[in-house]
């Protein structure tokens, strides 16, 4: 496993842990956060919460570059948000990634976090974990109407495959940068 808690210039970045339910919450039960992801409703009360938290460690899974990881501004503070690099399910029917499977990065921030640069740092530092652990290319997918966080791809130098329904059984733009292989160095001049 490469190391869980992650340092970058402003945030830490550092596993969940159950008394994080409430600050999780702050931002899925917004609306105008959840509208973007999974079937968009926004949370209802702090179980569902309690109950995602919970389901972290199998939605991560084993590969030892998988994390999800709370963002903290101020690490004595609840969490502002989250950032994650997991596999990802390709749609039915769908053969990606030469049999290794595709790798996505993603970011959720509560709206008082937004227009910091904070997904943009965080998930710079989970390509860099990308890059250490090997993986040849990063995917993140968005909805179709989400342009903040196709921004926050653009920012990470990502490239825009347009719209594609090869993940979640959806339509969605897709985003991939390809990873320099761990050891590769520019030719020398
Ligand atoms: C997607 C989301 C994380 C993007 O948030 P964001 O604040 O726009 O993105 P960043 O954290 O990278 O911040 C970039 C902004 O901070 C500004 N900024 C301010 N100070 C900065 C600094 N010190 N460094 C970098 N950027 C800074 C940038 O100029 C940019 O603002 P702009 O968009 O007006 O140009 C946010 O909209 C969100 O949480 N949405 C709801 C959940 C969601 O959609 N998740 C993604 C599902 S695919």
């Amino acid at each position: 496993m490469l190391p869980d808690v992650i340092e970058t210039e402003r945030l830490l970045l550092r596993p969940f842990e159950p008394d994080d339910a409430r600050a999780l919450f702050g931002w899925f039960s917004l609306p105008e956060v959840a509208r973007w992801s999974g079937t968009g409703e926004p949370m209802r009360d702090v179980e569902e919460a309690e109950a995602r938290i919970a389901r972290m460690p199998e939605r991560r899974g084993t590969h030892p570059a998988a994390a999800i990881l709370a963002v903290c501004p101020d690490a004595s503070a609840p969490p502002v948000g989250m950032v994650m690099l997991v596999p990802i399910p390709a749609s039915a029917g769908v053969e990606r990634g030469g049999g290794v499977g595709d790798w996505e990065v993603g970011w959720h921030l509560h709206p008082r976090s937004w227009g910091r640069g904070y997904a943009t740092e965080a998930a710079s530092a989970l390509l860099e974990r990308a890059t250490s652990a090997g993986l040849p290319h990063v995917v993140a997918v968005t909805h179709p109407d989400n342009a903040p966080s196709q921004a926050v791809c653009r920012r990470l130098g990502m490239t825009d495959l347009g719209l594609r329904d090869d993940w979640y059984d959806r339509m969605l733009r897709a985003f991939v940068l390809p990873l320099p292989a761990v050891g590769t160095r520019a030719p020398h001049q």
